[in-house]
Order: C-alpha cells, then structure tokens, then sequence
C-alpha cells in the first residue's frame, strides 16, 4: 500500500490514490468498500452497491477517513467532454480538450458541510490547473455539485489561482439513471435544479472554462 499523498483537514484526512483501474485495486483494503457504501447509506443518494462499486477509479482518487474511518471519496478523470459524453450527447458541440472530469463524489451524511467537500474540490481542480486543464466538467442532479465547484472556483479566483470562469447552459439529461436516485430531491440556497425529474433520474451535464493565468 502506498500513502502516495495525504493532506490534513482537521479531523478527516485525505488519502489520495493515483491510476485506479478499479475498485479491485489491491491498494484499496476491502473494509474500506464496505465503509465506503456505509456512506451511501447516510448520504440521501441511493446507488446500488455495484454502482458504487463501480465509481470506484480514476486517475486520482480519494478517499477521506475520520478516527480510520472512510466518510467519503471522490475520483477524476483527465478527459474531455467529448470523450466522456460523446456517445451519450449528440445534440451539442462538446470540448474535445482535456479537461478534469469530476466523475463521481459521495460523502457520509455526517461528513457533509464540513469543509471536506469544498476541500476535495479545490484540490481537484487544482490538479487540472496544474496541467493547463482549462474545462471542469460533471454529469449531476445534486445541486450542491454545482454549487460547490462554483464556490470553489470563485475562491480560486479572489486568491488569484485562475483569472476568471464560466459555466456553460446547462446539458439536461433526461433519465439519465434511468430512476430515482435520491431519497429526498437535494436542495441548495443558490442553486436550483427544480426542473428536474427525479423519479425519472434525469440530471444535468455541467462544463466549466477556467481562463488560467
Ligand atoms: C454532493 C456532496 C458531495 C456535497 O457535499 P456537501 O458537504 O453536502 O457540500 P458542501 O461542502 O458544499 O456543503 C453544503 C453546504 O454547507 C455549507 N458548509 C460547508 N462547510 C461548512 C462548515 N464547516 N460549516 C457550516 N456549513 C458549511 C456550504 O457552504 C454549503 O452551503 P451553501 O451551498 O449554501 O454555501 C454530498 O452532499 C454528497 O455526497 N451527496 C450524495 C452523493 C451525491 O449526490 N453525489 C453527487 C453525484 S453526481
């Protein structure tokens, strides 16, 4: 097992695995999948064990434990737009640059509103900077998603880390998960996806242009 990074925040501790195939990675210890769908159960959003299972590679992923406990993960992928979505979004012109994609997040309900979120953004779409990545990119229904990374992005600007944003019209996906995937549909103060179908499991794509420095 290799701690390849990790990065202190308060009480939950970021370790940070890079080139997962999969979740059968021997670097990840079978407890912590098992942790890892705990998480699902107090998070509000209802993926099966195998979809969870299956989120579970990137080429950075992390995973963030509390007293040696998971209460979340994220992972992304260096991709473009049109290589993750071209099959799927035919209908609009996609970025065929790099870009970061954030390609799956889930966080213990007792871990959410802590900071770790905000954290973990930061540092993913610090990775892509880092690489000249200039697209930030998501598939989602949680509104909080999209708050988050723009909550992200505007502290990297005033901090002087990117120039300036801007976030494309939205992509809806009509039933994209093919089903409910929330107990309650999530809600945020600034951002509405109230259009959304949540029985029918729409959602919608999300793309970012960082202007870098
Ligand atoms: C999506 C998800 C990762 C977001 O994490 P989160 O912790 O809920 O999100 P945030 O950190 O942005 O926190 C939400 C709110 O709490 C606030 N908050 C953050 N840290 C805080 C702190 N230390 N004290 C008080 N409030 C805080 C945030 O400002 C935010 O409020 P705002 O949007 O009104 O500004 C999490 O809700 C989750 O795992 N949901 C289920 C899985 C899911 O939907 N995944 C996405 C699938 S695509």
């Amino acid at each position: 097992m290799t701690r390849e990074n990790t990065i202190g925040n308060g009480e939950i501790t970021s370790f940070v695995l890079e080139g997962v195939k999969s979740w059968e990675d021997p670097r990840i210890k079978p407890e912590w999948i098992e942790q890892i769908l705990n998480c699902r159960n107090s998070s509000g959003f209802v993926p099966t064990d195998d979809d969870v299972r299956r989120h579970l590679h990137g080429d950075v992923l992390t995973l963030g434990f509390r007293n040696e406990i998971v209460v979340g993960f994220n992972c992304i992928e260096f991709k473009s737009p049109k290589e993750v979505w071209g099959g799927l979004i035919t209908d609009h012109e996609l970025p065929s640059d790099p870009g970061v994609y954030l390609a799956g997040v889930l966080i213990d309900g007792s871990a959410q509103k802590s900071g770790f979120y905000q954290r973990m953004n930061k540092d993913r779409v610090t990775r892509g900077v880092e690489k000249g990545f200039n697209i930030i990119f998501t598939e989602t229904a949680n509104p909080n998603v999209e708050a988050g990374i723009k909550d992200t992005l505007d502290s990297m600007k005033e901090n002087g880390q990117i120039v300036d944003y801007s976030m494309e019209d939205r992509i809806y996906l009509k039933a994209l998960y093919g089903r409910r995937m929330y107990t309650e549909a999530p809600k945020n103060a600034k951002v509405s996806f109230d259009d959304l179908n949540y029985d029918a499991g729409d959602a919608y794509a999300i793309i970012f242009h960082l202007t870098l420095k």
